[in-house]
Order: structure tokens, then C-alpha cells, then sequence
């Protein structure tokens, strides 16, 4: 059986947000984690140009399941189209972690051609107000149709039940936006981190309540690939090990 899915199939997720800090690297990183686990090897793009998300890698031990990184600060920040983002031939899934300031020109190539884009966004008034202004803004210059809900909020650092979490809910509810999940505020994201993994391949015993929080967006990204894609990633996928970064030019030539 072919290992390698077609190139067809891969699901391009975007992680997104103007406001700093809410999460995007977290979200991007786990997500990652996540299918690196399940294989094939997954290829995560850096496009800030801080780079925590290569950074992240870098912390990841080389017997851990492989990602392809892609540090394409550059790319993504030049102006205008002028760049092409590939991931890795064999990889199913391409996650993109955008940085925090992207000019409109970018929002939109980075977005239009995406299957799935993630917006963590934190639940304090502040955040919610400048969510929703970038959101409205997002569905105007990417050409978004809500209808076609290939766009979700994870609340991230929530408190249960909290007056702005439920505002929040309220205010997305109107937008026909689904929040598809509410990440606790948990030490196991920076103690993941500082090991280049994920929440999914800390010992059950810490990670079990950030994992099943976690389930859900797993669950919509799935949803929208056995819409949208064919299902040619193989389940019986062996595991490459030693996560690489790259270049965009030098994966080309892979
Ligand atoms: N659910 C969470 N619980 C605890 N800490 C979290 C959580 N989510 C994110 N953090 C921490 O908050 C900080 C900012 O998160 P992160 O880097 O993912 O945000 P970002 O949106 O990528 O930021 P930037 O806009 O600077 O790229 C990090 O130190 C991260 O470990
Ligand atoms: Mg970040």
C-alpha cells in the first residue's frame, strides 16, 4: 500500500489573530504534534518572523515522530503574492502559524486558498473587541463564506463560565462563527512547549483534561478534510523520526 498521500490531499490549516500572545503558536504547534503522532509527517510553517514556532522544533527530540519545518519568515511577509508555500510532498496536513501584524495583501494570500483557519482568541473584553472587528474584516478580505464554515474560534486560557467567556459565546453566536473549543489556561502547554511537543504526547496522567479539550478541534479539522479531500493519508503510515527545518527553496527540492 502507498504510504504517501496524494498531493491533492493536503489540508492546508491556517492559525490566526492579530492580538499577541492569544495562543496562535500553541494552537499551531499541538495541531501538529497531534498528526506527526498519527503520521504521515505533518509540515508546520513559520511565518513569524520571531520564529517560536521553529524554535518549538528545535526543542523536539530527534525520537520523536518527524515534522517538516519551514522557516518562511520572509516569505510571508513580503509584499504582494511573490511566493508559494509547499509543504513537504508526503505530508497530509500543512499548518500554518501566522505572526501577529500581516498586512491585509497577506491576510488574504495566506488565507484564500486555506481548507481550515483556527482563530484562538482569548476571552477578556479587549480580546473579544478586536476579535471581532479582525473577523469581520477577515470574511470581507479573504472572501470568506461564514457559510461554508471552514473558519473557527478556540477560546484559549478560558474559566469556566466567566461573564466574558459568555460574551464571547454570544458574540460569535451572531457571526455564525462556531467555537469549536475552550482550551483551559494550563501549565502543560508551556511545559509541552519547552520540549517541542504537544499536549497529545504528554503521560495521560498530566495531559488528560488538555488532551479532551483539545479532541474537538481535531474532530472539526476532520470534518472538513473527509469533506473537502479524498482520505489518501494512510493510517498505516510508518513513523519517520527527527523533525527537520527548511528552508522554502530547500524543500522545493525534496
Ligand atoms: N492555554 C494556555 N495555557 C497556558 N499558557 C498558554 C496557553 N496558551 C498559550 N499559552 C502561553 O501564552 C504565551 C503566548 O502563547 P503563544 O505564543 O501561543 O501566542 P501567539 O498568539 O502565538 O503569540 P504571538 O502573537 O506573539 O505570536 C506562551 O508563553 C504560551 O505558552
Ligand atoms: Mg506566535
Amino acid at each position: 500500500m502507498d504510504s504517501q498521500p496524494k498531493p491533492h490531499s493536503l489540508h492546508k490549516i491556517v492559525v490566526l489573530n492579530p492580538k499577541g500572545g492569544c495562543g496562535k503558536t500553541t494552537l499551531a504547534t499541538n495541531v501538529a504534534s497531534y498528526y506527526a503522532r498519527r503520521g504521515p509527517p505533518p509540515t508546520l510553517v513559520d511565518c513569524d518572523p520571531h520564529g517560536y514556532s521553529m524554535r518549538w522544533l528545535n526543542n523536539r527530540s530527534a525520537q520523536r515522530p518527524k515534522i517538516f519545518g519551514v522557516a518562511a519568515y520572509e516569505h510571508c511577509t513580503r509584499a504582494g503574492k511573490g511566493f508559494d508555500l509547499h509543504a513537504w510532498p508526503g505530508s497530509a496536513h500543512m499548518i500554518v502559524d501566522l505572526p501577529a501584524a500581516l498586512p491585509d495583501d497577506q491576510l488574504y494570500y495566506q488565507t484564500y486558498d486555506a481548507n481550515s483557519i483556527l482563530i484562538p482568541v482569548m476571552p477578556s473584553e479587549i480580546d473579544i473587541y478586536s476579535a471581532a472587528a479582525f473577523i469581520a474584516n477577515l470574511l470581507l478580505i479573504a472572501q470568506l463564506d461564514r457559510r461554508n464554515r471552514n473558519v473557527a474560534i478556540v477560546a484559549n486560557r478560558t474559566r469556566q463560565n466567566t461573564r466574558s467567556l459568555r460574551k464571547l459565546m454570544r458574540f460569535l453566536t451572531s457571526l455564525e462563527i462556531p467555537i469549536i473549543a475552550q482550551l483551559r489556561d494550563s501549565q502543560n502547554y508551556v511545559h509541552a512547549a519547552a520540549e517541542g511537543i504537544g499536549v497529545f504526547e504528554m503521560p495521560a496522567y498530566k495531559a488528560r483534561k488538555d488532551v479532551e479539550k483539545m479532541q474537538p478541534i481535531i474532530a472539526w479539522l476532520e470534518k472538513w478534510r473527509m469533506r473537502k479531500l479524498d482520505a489518501a493519508a494512510s493510517t498505516d503510515f510508518q513513523h519517520a523520526l527527527g523533525s527537520e527545518i527548511l528552508t522554502p527553496a530547500e524543500l522545493s527540492k525534496r
